[in-house]
């Protein structure tokens, strides 16, 4: 390279390459565009409130309300109308419900399970993803049940498989564990086979972290107040990735049709090694805490709002995401769908 540049030596330092050629006008820059976001990437995240007709704001998530089953089914249909494949199902039961042993967790008729079955009759082309866990049944916010301050593996697989069994017969097309208890997806499998719900899919909250991320989520649904200590000794370290491919190859033994990551944009390096070592469809969760700073950050006129949330969606697809569960989908499908 010549010591001292001149304008005249450009083509040589080059070799006949500027990358901005690709870049010059909108229809290049859409011919060769590497990824593509369409409405069938997205799961959109419904929070259920008993009542009729009743919806209620979430102080930490500007935008998203809990919504009774009837207005439940109203979002489906909207979701549905907009390309959206499927929807992931969140109970915030009442309180007098929530008990120590989470009962109400297989209680067929529980929160969940009729807004399930009454999404599925009203709505049949959309998939249903029920959530799996404890803490939105329990009396102390955490995933599993609780003895001497220690939270009990097996014991919970015991309960979380009776709740799978009862959200799988009102209409769950996908059981979503996301607890990160040892086992969980074999039982539930196993659980589903011998039910006669061979055909009901298992999306493994495989990767998940413990995170702050998840703060408004746990106001959604109720958990938060309850919650002492943390998720710690189940859910995975922030600073480790090869634990999360243990966690992977795990959970793939033990049945589970499609894995997830996390939260989603913090953990991108995740799913990109997920994708990358297994062959198998992998998701990721913009979880509460990403959705509630880009709205809040747009809300202050910090950044643009729209244009950040496309951004982070598609930020999901060119790390290799198969979809993206978020609470912008309905959102975003609209812009996408024009
Ligand atoms: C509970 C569960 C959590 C989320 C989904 N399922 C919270 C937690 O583990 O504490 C978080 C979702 C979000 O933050 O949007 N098992």
């Amino acid at each position: 390279m010549a010591a001292r540049w001149a304008r005249h030596d450009m083509a040589e330092f080059l070799g006949g390459h500027r990358q901005r050629r690709l870049r010059r006008t909108g229809w290049m820059r859409d011919l060769v565009r590497e990824n593509t976001l369409t409405s069938a990437d997205f799961i959109w995240p419904l929070f259920v409130i008993e009542g009729h007709n009743e919806r209620t704001q979430i102080r930490t998530m500007p935008g998203v309300e809990r919504l009774s089953v009837d207005l439940c089914v109203e979002a489906a249909r909207q979701a549905a109308a907009e390309g959206i494949p499927a929807l992931a199902l969140f109970p915030n039961t009442p309180d007098h419900l929530r008990t120590e042993d989470a009962e109400e967790a297989f209680n067929p008729d529980n929160l969940m399970c009729r807004a399930l079955s009454a999404i599925k009759s009203a709505v049949p082309e959309i998939g249903l993803i029920a959530d799996v866990a404890l803490d939105e049944y329990s009396a102390n916010g955490q995933d599993g049940l609780v003895a001497d301050g220690e939270i009990l593996n097996d014991e919970t697989v015991e309960v979380m498989v009776k709740s799978a069994l009862v959200q799988a017969r009102a209409g769950a097309d996908i059981i979503a564990p996301s607890d990160m208890m040892d086992g969980r997806v074999a039982a539930i499998r196993a659980t589903l086979d011998t039910g006669g719900f061979e055909q009901t899919a298992i999306m493994s909250y495989t990767a998940k972290y413990a995170s702050s991320f998840y703060g408004p989520f746990r106001e959604a649904v109720g958990s938060g107040s309850r919650l002492k200590g943390d998720k710690r000794t189940y859910q995975l370290d922030f600073a480790n990735t090869d634990e999360a491919m243990r966690e992977v190859e795990q959970d793939l033994d033990e049945g589970a049709d499609m894995v997830m990551v996390k939260p989603g944009l913090p953990y991108l390096d995740i799913v990109r090694r997920v994708r990358d070592e297994f062959n198998v469809p992998v998701f990721a969760y913009q979880v509460s805490g990403e959705y509630a700073m880009i709205r809040l950050a747009g809300a202050a006129g910090a950044i643009d709002e729209k244009a950040a949330m496309m951004e982070s969606l598609m930020a999901f697809k060119r790390a290799g995401a198969k979809g993206v569960l978020t609470y912008f989908a309905l959102e975003a499908a609209r812009i996408l769908n024009g």
